[in-house]
């Protein structure tokens, strides 16, 4: 290819419905830059496609559930509504000339096309490499194209001659903003990615954000890139080491040690591990997946306790579906440590871990569910916990990382872990300084523990029935985004 050529698309352009604000940095004298994220529905292929892709994409559920940034860029600036994704490391465009934008059976496949960009309508863009851009996700989507150059501006900050990716095919219906380590960037040679031009720029002291996406029904949450807001988490940020991948050695994604996975249910004052170590579970924290992944032998004693129905096989749903009465259990939670004994706890609640977004499916008739459903067909809620199918690191995504405030700390290799302030209203930022690693601060203070519930529901009785801990191996890290999948 590719000599782009300014040409009307014919789609419609579908802007996403909630204002993507990019907020003012509130602390001037800091190198910090606050970027806020908003959760937008996803325009999906529509309801036919649901069972498709259900495996690894909740993001086919059209409902909020994936976090978009607007950044600007090229000369003069166009608008791009980026998916955020800690779990790949380029920032790519749709083109605006692109297969996928200029077919409407293709979008009715792949979903409308959110923004396009123009690679003509700029004058400083760059072509890098003609056809050297391809990427695949793990939910087997992907995007192929150039690389390019050119000024991208995000939060109040402006960087130059950033390498990005335009698809010029695509089955993926936006672009990404991916914000990992530059070792999984998808082309032939490491480049510098936005965070490295970051530090290389002097916007910030250190490679290093915290990412705060506040709670399941909040429509906004906040990445910090070179601080932490100690008004967002509660007690003490503790850090963990990044595993490198076992087979190049490299850090290339965010792979923390998941040492004990355990369902508590307070009242009861007893607890049911759902794995344990000395086996750690290897998972990588990953804001690009709506779900979290678990090996089968974790998520099996979870649903059997929670009464749910595994439905991800066949031509059914393909979701773990649940009586929507589990969401207000505050007699349950999970808890996940990381890195051993004394490592940081983070606790998800079941409003956090069961998601209320499939009625609207429910009501078109558009979602098979199974016959006799033991609960009110119209009250089906989904577990955002589900079977991994891929080998380890497995897959820890937003059904996690909202209940996280979350430092990725790409210099140390370390990751910052403490439990969210969900629902937080005030900010109070301090700077990572150069060679400081994951600050060590602390928040506001816990809340005081929740009053026992007076009756134990069914999910409680559940818990105390005694499901066996199960440990679970882990086998060599496998590199999840590779290339080539697409068949191009
Ligand atoms: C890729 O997209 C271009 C531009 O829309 C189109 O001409 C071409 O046929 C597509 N290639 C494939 C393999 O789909
Ligand atoms: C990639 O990141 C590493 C670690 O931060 C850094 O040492 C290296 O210079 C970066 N590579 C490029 C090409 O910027
Ligand atoms: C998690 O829950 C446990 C048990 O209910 C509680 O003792 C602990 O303080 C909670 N941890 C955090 C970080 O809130
Ligand atoms: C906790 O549950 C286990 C089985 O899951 C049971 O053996 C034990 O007696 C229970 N402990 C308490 C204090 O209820």
């Amino acid at each position: 290819m590719h000599s782009p050529t300014p040409h009307q698309r014919r789609s419609t352009k579908m802007r996403l419905g909630v204002g993507l604000l990019a907020l003012a940095a509130t602390a001037t004298a800091q190198r910090v830059v606050p970027i806020s994220i908003a959760k937008a529905p996803l325009p999906g292929p529509g309801p036919h496609g649901l069972g498709r892709r259900a495996a690894y994409s909740s993001t086919l559920i059209n409902q909020k559930n994936a976090y978009f940034t607007e950044v600007k860029i090229g000369t003069p600036p166009q608008t791009a509504t980026l998916h955020v994704d800690t779990g790949s490391s380029d920032l790519w465009v749709l083109w605006e000339n692109s297969d996928l934008c200029n077919s409407v059976a293709l979008q009715e496949e792949w979903g409308t096309c959110v923004d396009t960009f123009s690679a003509a309508g700029s004058s400083t863009y760059e072509t890098v490499g003609a056809d050297a851009f391809q990427i695949a996700y793990v939910d087997e989507t992907g995007a192929r194209g150039d690389y390019f150059s050119d000024v991208v501006s995000i939060g109040d900050m402006t960087l130059k001659g950033l390498q990005m990716g335009i698809a010029v095919n695509s089955t993926c219906n936006w672009g990404m903003l991916g914000i990992g380590y530059n070792a999984s960037v998808a082309a032939a040679e490491i480049y510098p990615n936005i965070i490295d031009l970051m530090v290389d720029q002097g916007k910030i002291a250190t490679k290093a954000y915290s990412m705060y996406l506040n709670e399941y029904t909040a429509e906004t949450g906040t990445i910090l890139f070179g601080g932490v807001d100690t008004e967002k988490f509660y007690g003490e940020l503790k850090s963990v080491p990044t595993i490198a991948n076992k087979k190049t050695g490299a850090h290339d994604h965010f792979t923390v040690a998941l040492t004990s996975l355990t369902a508590v249910s307070p009242s009861a004052q007893n607890s049911t591990a759902l794995s344990t170590s000395p086996t750690p579970l290897e998972v990588i924290l990953d804001s690009g997946t709506s779900m979290t992944y678990l090996p089968p032998s974790v998520t099996r004693p979870l649903y059997r306790m929670l009464n749910a129905i595994d439905d991800t096989s066949g031509s059914g749903s393909g979701q773990i579906l649940v009586d929507c009465a589990q969401r207000t259990n505050t007699d349950l939670h999970l808890a996940f440590q990381f890195n051993g004994p004394s490592g940081p706890v983070v606790n998800v609640s079941a409003a956090e871990f069961i998601l209320d977004d499939l009625r609207p499916y429910i009501a078109q008739g558009s979602l098979a569910l199974p016959r006799n459903l033991p609960w009110k067909k119209d009250n089906t809620c989904r577990v955002g916990v589900l079977p991994a199918e891929h080998e380890p690191p497995y897959l820890v995504g937003d059904t996690f990382l909202r209940s996280a405030y979350v430092v990725y700390d790409l210099d140390n290799h370390a990751i910052g872990l403490a439990q969210s302030a969900l629902g937080a209203a005030g900010s109070k930022i301090v700077e990572i300084k150069k060679g400081q690693g994951v600050p060590k601060v602390s928040g506001v203070a816990p809340p005081p523990p929740r009053a026992t519930p007076a009756k134990q529901n069914a999910g409680v009785g559940r818990v105390r029935e005694g499901l066996g801990a199960e440990a679970v191996g882990v086998a060599a890290a496998a590199a999840l985004l590779g290339m080539g999948l697409l068949g191009w």
